[in-house]
């Protein structure tokens, strides 16, 4: 990965790793790095790099890029995208090309100038519209919100690849192989799913339109701005995409609790005995304080279950659990089964706003919902197992 590689017919591979950066968006942990993909066209009258990379890998991609390029100019950018993980080094390329031309929808054209004050040598394309490089015939649709509203995917024509930008990535660096029949599934699936229930999830409305949009191109190989490139099977990624964007949820539950003193999680784990006796064998229990939030998010964006319990903190919700209910109201997930339960010591709170946060999540709620008065009983316990029987039975 330290030299450009070859991807398809003149069309390099010219990304690279980030192992530094701790939070993406300064929010989701990155364990397994992160890769800024991006690519070369190398047609025979013109050439196009298709986005950049984040602005600290300058060194790095400018000498791929010059090796992939061989000598010749750089004369088109292709901007697909403009947050910085992607558009970081626009800037730059304009100050070494300053004849290069930039290829951006109507919505790019603001954010251009904003961030790097670019005002000319644009070329703006709308849905369908196509540029000749020589050999290669790149294609643009529009797929806004995915992940901002100037968001744009790139189609080769010739070759059959779809530059997806932030569709189809994931998280993850590359360890090896860059191609999806170089590494196992499992290993970028995960990644794959949990940058998608951070970023995507909330657009899933979206993912479904731009599925149909795309439906009627021939693609031969997803090539995304983060993690995988596809070329194997494209019906296999596109298939988690419409599964992940369906919110159709696999047979299983994500419990998941707050708690400052163990007994909030003595319930959570009642429930999931509860999901045990309903042969329920896909169960993740997560303690809120200690599982990072996108890694229970992935698992609530998997499976069709999910048990939120709360301890009463200040007379609301424990924070942590406030956090994801929050996040959970900015995705709106669909078609779970949803089970509450609170406990409280000198002041009730938690179960009123578990109660007030299941209405506004309209998900399907199972019945009890549980509230416990300091250490549960063993008849607290018992509605806690019954919950996470009536959650399993439902899945
Ligand atoms: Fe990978 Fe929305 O940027």
């Amino acid at each position: 990965m330290h030299n450009p590689i070859q991807v398809n017919n003149d069309t390099w591979w010219i990304g690279v790793n980030d192992f530094e950066t701790d939070l993406f968006e300064s929010l989701w942990p990155l364990p397994q790095g992160v890769a800024y993909n991006s690519y070369l066209i190398t047609g025979t009258s013109a050439t196009a790099a298709i986005d950049t990379v984040k602005g600290p890998y300058f060194d790095e991609y400018f000498r791929k890029l010059t090796q992939a390029l061989n000598g010749r100019d750089l004369n088109y950018l292709v901007v697909n995208h403009m947050e910085p993980d992607h558009a970081g080094l626009i800037a730059q390329l304009k100050n070494l090309w300053p004849n290069l031309k930039f290829i951006a929808n109507q919505k790019t054209i603001p954010l251009l100038k904003g961030y790097h004050g670019v005002t000319e040598n644009i070329l703006t394309v709308k849905d369908g519209d196509a540029l000749d490089l020589g050999g290669h015939v790149l294609k643009f649709a529009t797929v806004p919100m995915l992940h901002w509203p100037e968001s744009m995917v790139t189609f080769d024509e010739t070759t059959g690849v779809l530059f997806s930008n932030d569709s189809f990535g994931g998280f993850g660096a590359h360890e090896g192989g860059i191609f999806d029949d170089e590494k196992n599934q499992s290993r970028w699936e995960d990644e794959m799913l949990r940058y998608y229930a951070a970023i995507v999830a909330k657009y899933s409305n979206v993912v479904q339109a731009a599925l149909k949009k795309l439906s009627g191109l021939k693609i031969k190989n997803i090539f995304p701005s983060h993690g995988t490139l596809f070329r194997k099977d494209v019906s296999t990624v596109i298939n988690l995409y419409d599964k992940w964007s369906k919110q159709e949820g696999e047979k299983g539950a994500v419990v998941v609790y707050g708690t400052m003193y163990g007994n909030t999680r003595m319930m959570a784990e009642a429930v999931c005995s509860g999901l045990a006796k309903a042969k329920i064998k896909d169960v993740r229990l997560y303690d809120a304080s200690r599982v990072d939030m996108s890694i229970i998010l992935r698992d609530i964006w998997k499976f069709k279950g999910l048990a939120i319990l709360s301890c009463t903190y200040n007379t609301l919700l424990f924070p942590q659990i406030e956090s994801l209910c929050s996040k959970l109201l900015n995705r709106m997930p669909k078609n779970k089964i949803l089970g509450i339960a609170g406990s409280y010591s000198w002041s009730k709170g938690a179960l009123t706003a578990l109660q007030d946060f299941a209405t506004k999540i309209k998900l399907q709620k199972v019945e009890p919902e549980v509230e416990v008065y300091t250490t549960p009983t063993a008849e607290d316990l018992s509605k806690c197992v019954e919950m996470g029987v009536n959650i399993g039975e439902a899945l």
